[in-house]
């Protein structure tokens, strides 16, 4: 439930809120967000797939329970066009989650499409057995977007293939075994990267997922318990209050310290294979570190033999705004680098990036990979890089970013159950609670009907964090600023909605 304090402030926020944002005559219960859904001039081919009913019937009956839908009435998205989505039913969408985090530079962006029909009617596939062109063009390609020695390149299908990687590279090459990542990471599925995420709720039980892996206290400025408002690379920090000065972190030093702790009680000394850490926490919420500690963590890996692995498979390709891969952000260069999701804007493509050193372990025995760079696959990274630099993606998200995050930072004032808004670029957290000093996440019926209502205004937002309660805003990059308002108003509404059902 909601607790009395927060409900008794909102309320009076309500009635603040409901003569701010709505500039139409509003009724006395808000219903309409301050602004109206941006204009979008395509028209998708009308639907003529089975029924919901039939879909319904068929997911229940065929498909696997691990498929987790979004909404009480699920939605039935039948085609996508840049940063808009649309049911069956012809309603439009605005989507601010790009198929998690996937759509880097729009559905069915035209460029892509011509790049793969292009290349799907004249080869497919041959397997890397031979040496088909485009492989080698996207290598080349990819790989100059790195720093250093970062310069050999293992394609792969997924995140969780890629992180496999990563994690077998890591292992053979220090013949170490202790693996570090943070707890609230998500680094995969598959029954070796599982053991890296670390989410009770993303955990089957099964006897040696946790087989050499070490979950280490994540330095979080806003829900840990040390961090406030100069700790974050964000444009919006947290509510609370620190004694940081520039260049010196003190929450940094704090959980720096935790970690240090680690490594003289838990772990054998100098020989660890590697730390993975994602560059802003995705699936745990849009979760930043504070400002240093990651260069820090990362030389002490390397000081007890260990590898630092940047997991950019939601972070990299631009989204972060500033920069074209996270760890940038963070001043320090990886010793790998794993990427998925954006690289491909929803084909299944993914990437292990090292140095050629650490590669030519994989020189130790024979292993393959059916599909990693096929023809098709590189043809889309290709076009995914070109189209980045063509329509400067990586900046629109540092700007579009930039505004949004402040939009939000302003219905923050408005409305207390948003306890936190960070990120940078497009890659967006808004957490939602209960209680803005204990942190408490806002209870799930509310939240779900903020999210709900937000979805039914026409914006789908995704949803994070171990409770579930943080939103996550990950559009793909084409986003402008209309689209970046209409989403916080609806947002706005949406929150107004649920305090008003409420009282
Ligand atoms: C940071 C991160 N790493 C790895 C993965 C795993 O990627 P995949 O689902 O493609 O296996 C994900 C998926 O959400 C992710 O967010």
């Amino acid at each position: 439930m909601m607790s009395k304090k927060l409900f008794a402030s909102s309320a009076r926020l309500l009635i603040r809120s409901s003569s701010t944002l709505h500039s139409k005559a509003a009724p006395a219960m808000m219903s309409q967000p301050a602004s109206e859904m941006p204009e979008c001039n395509h028209r998708p081919a009308a639907y003529n797939g089975p029924s919901y009913e039939q879909i319904l019937a068929t997911r229940k009956n065929h498909l696997t329970p691990n498929l987790v839908s979004h909404f009480k009435k699920p939605l039935v998205i039948h085609a996508g066009h840049m940063q808009w989505l649309y049911d069956h039913e012809g309603r439009r969408y605005l989507d601010m989650f790009g198929g998690i985090v996937t759509v880097s530079v729009g559905h069915c962006h035209p460029k892509v499409n011509q790049a793969l029909t292009d290349q799907i009617s004249r080869l497919w596939h041959t397997t890397n057995i031979y040496m088909h062109p485009k492989i080698h063009e996207y290598a080349e390609r990819l790989t100059a977007k790195f720093p250093g020695n970062l310069k050999a390149v293992c394609f792969v299908n997924s995140g969780s293939e890629a992180n496999d990687m990563a994690m077998l590279m890591a292992r053979l090459h220090t013949g170490n075994q202790d693996i570090l990542t943070f707890r609230n990471a998500y680094h995969g599925m598959s029954p070796y990267t599982m053991g890296l995420t670390a989410h009770s709720t993303w955990r089957y039980p099964l006897p040696g997922i946790n087989n050499g892996i070490v979950h280490v206290m994540n330095p979080d400025p806003y829900q840990g318990i040390w961090g406030g408002a100069a700790c974050r690379d964000s444009p919006v920090q947290t509510t609370h209050s620190c004694n940081c000065t520039p260049g010196s972190c003190e929450a940094g030093n704090a959980y720096y310290n935790e970690l240090e702790q680690t490594f003289k009680y838990s772990l054998p000394r100098g020989k660890v294979a590697a730390m993975f850490a994602e560059s802003i926490q995705g699936v745990g919420g849009t979760v930043q570190y504070p400002k240093g500690y990651l260069k820090r963590a990362a030389d002490l890996v390397r000081a007890n033999g260990g590898l630092f692995v940047a997991d950019e498979v939601q972070t990299g390709f631009g989204r972060t705004g500033d920069h074209f891969w996270g760890f940038e952000g963070h001043d320090y260069t990886p010793d790998i680098v794993t990427m998925a999701k954006g690289i491909g804007n929803g084909f299944p493509l993914a990437a292990v990036v090292t140095t050629p050193e650490i590669a030519a372990t994989l020189g130790l025995a024979l292993h393959f990979n059916t599909y990693g760079g096929n023809p098709m696959a590189s043809a889309v990274g290709i076009s995914v890089l070109d189209i980045i630099e063509e329509e400067q993606l990586q900046r629109n998200s540092l700007e579009v970013g930039t505004y949004f995050l402040k939009c939000l930072e302003e219905l923050q004032k408005r409305y207390e159950l948003i306890g936190d808004v960070r990120g940078k670029g497009l890659m967006i957290g808004v957490e939602l609670v209960n209680d803005r000093e204990t942190r408490a996440p806002l209870a799930a019926p509310h939240m779900l009907d903020i999210w709900e209502t937000c979805k039914d205004l026409g914006v789908l937002f995704g949803r994070g964090g171990l409770h579930g309660n943080v939103l996550r805003i990950k559009p793909p990059m084409c986003i402008n600023r209309a689209d970046a308002k209409f989403a916080v108003d609806v947002l706005g509404c949406a929150i107004a909605n649920t305090l008003a059902k409420q009282k």
